[in-house]
């Protein structure tokens, strides 16, 4: 038995889906643990693309649990709407094959105006670039004790005492920025109407879990975001608003820490950003345009340009260790075919001192130049490489000083969008 956890390395679209979907064969559960509809998660197979946001990497596969923890925030008509387009592209989702925590809080219409508001009242240089879906409002409800949770749902009384201690609140909160007071009645009929398109998902997934583990069941802990977007080890504020990085997935579903076996982390071959906030590697010259072109760096959820820089092996070290990362996968390698040189960031330089990580200050984090190597790179294409031998040498040498640098190996290597364009070095579920 084992369980494996996966979590982005750095500021999030590393390719998770791509290699959750890959390992999910492997696996009989596959469960989200934090976030919500703000990650945008690509699979391509045979050439068909499915996107998806709230649901787990591994229900394109068929035969698999997915699993949505209580560590996620769940916009229920996303949801449902989610469901609907990828059984239009033949997926099958039933009770049987979905399962929702009964514990997950849910994300409301006021979250999404509540977060497209603050962003719009934000002063320049405050601006978070948030994907504007309420994410963050809604675990502040959470953590406040006046979120509505998905258990209830299933009594209107209780429904309409948890909205009225919730309007409270953001009746408030919206008065203050100028926003109309939320029609109580509209809501609660809204969630009515709603709630048994959720309610028969719902379960106590800890137990559910906790059997499938004593009957030697693998799980495999699909992480949403990049540890730089972590609420507590990231580049604060300017972040997500859930813990990412891997002890998250235990107190996301209802598990012990001791029950994961190996922690992946999916890392980029270079570094990618979406939203504001410090980046040191990023290039905004020619070089940065091309990474972004050959790498099709656009947002999933927001269509937003993504902003792209050399691979800093000083954060990928530093991510790997918070999240204790047993192996990494290696994705988009193919994206730097064709560069005579490439650069890796080895640490920073900030106020004349030399740092081998980036401290905790936004304003420092902000001031930090990157020290940066040289190596050569290779002309060969390495596009759909499906074993270390169809590589170039200079590839060979990239992947093997980034393992150096940041001090975990490679377990998978990706080498396109594509499922099986994957070259496995070590089984995260054997290893
Ligand atoms: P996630 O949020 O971590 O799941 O990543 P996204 O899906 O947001 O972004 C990753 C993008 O890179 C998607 O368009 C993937 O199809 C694509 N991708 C994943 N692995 C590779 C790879 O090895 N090479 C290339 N060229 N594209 C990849
Ligand atoms: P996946 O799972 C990249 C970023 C937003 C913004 C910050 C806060 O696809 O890797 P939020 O809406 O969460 O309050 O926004 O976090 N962000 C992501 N960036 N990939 C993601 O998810 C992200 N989810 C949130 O751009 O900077
Ligand atoms: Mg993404």
């Amino acid at each position: 038995m084992a369980n494996v956890v996966v979590v982005g390395a750095q500021w999030g679209d590393e390719g998770k889906g791509k290699i959750v979907d890959w390992l999910s064969e492997r696996a009989d559960v596959i469960a989200r643990f934090q976030g919500g509809h703000n990650a945008g998660h690509t699979l391509v197979i045979d050439g068909q693309v499915y996107k998806l946001n709230a649901l787990p990497s591994g229900v394109v596969r068929g035969g698999k649990l997915s699993v949505i923890g209580n560590g996620v925030v769940l916009d229920p008509w996303h949801l449902v709407s989610e469901i609907a387009k990828i059984r239009e592209q033949g997926v099958e989702i039933s009770p049987e094959t979905l399962m929702v925590a009964e514990n997950t809080p849910l994300i409301l219409p006021l979250h999404g105006e509540l977060d497209r508001a603050r962003e719009e009242a934000a002063a320049k240089g405050t601006k978070i670039g948030t994907t504007g879906r309420g994410i963050g409002p809604c675990y502040e409800d959470k953590v406040g004790r006046r979120a509505i949770r998905v258990a209830d749902l299933a009594d209107r009384a209780t429904l309409e005492a948890r909205v009225d201690r919730a309007l409270t609140h953001h009746n408030a909160l919206r008065a203050g920025l100028g926003l109309e007071p939320v029609d109580r009645d509209g809501l609660i009929a809204k969630l009515e109407e709603i709630a048994p398109e959720i309610l028969q998902y719902a379960a106590p997934v800890w137990k559910v879990l906790t059997e499938k583990r004593k009957a030697g069941k693998r799980i495999l802990f699909e992480g949403a975001q990049g540890s730089l977007l972590d609420i507590d080890f990231g580049t604060y504020p300017f972040v997500t608003s859930s813990n990412v990085i891997a002890g998250q997935a235990a107190t996301g579903v209802g598990i012990g820490p001791g029950s994961i076996d190996f922690v992946l982390g999916i890392v980029k071959a270079y570094t990618t950003r979406v939203g504001e906030g410090p980046f040191p590697t990023e290039l905004t010259d020619e070089t940065g345009e091309r990474l972004g072109e050959r790498g099709r760096e656009f947002g999933v959820v927001t269509g937003r340009k993504r902003r792209c820089g050399w691979f800093d092996a000083a954060l990928v070290r530093q991510t790997c260790a918070v999240s204790g990362v047993n192996g990494i996968a290696l994705t988009k390698l193919d994206v730097l075919d064709g560069f005579d040189t490439l650069k890796i960031c080895v640490g920073y330089e900030l106020d004349g001192e030399r740092l081998d990580y980036l401290p905790t200050a936004s304003d420092q984090q902000a001031r930090c130049t990157p020290v940066y190597e040289e190596m050569p790179g290779w002309s060969e294409s390495t596009e759909g490489a499906r074993s270390w031998a169809d590589l170039p040498a200079n590839a060979i040498k990239y992947v093997r000083h980034i393992e150096e640098l940041i001090d975990c190996p490679v377990a998978l290597l990706s080498t396109s969008p594509e499922r099986e364009d994957t070259i496995l070095v070590t089984d995260p579920f054997e290893d």
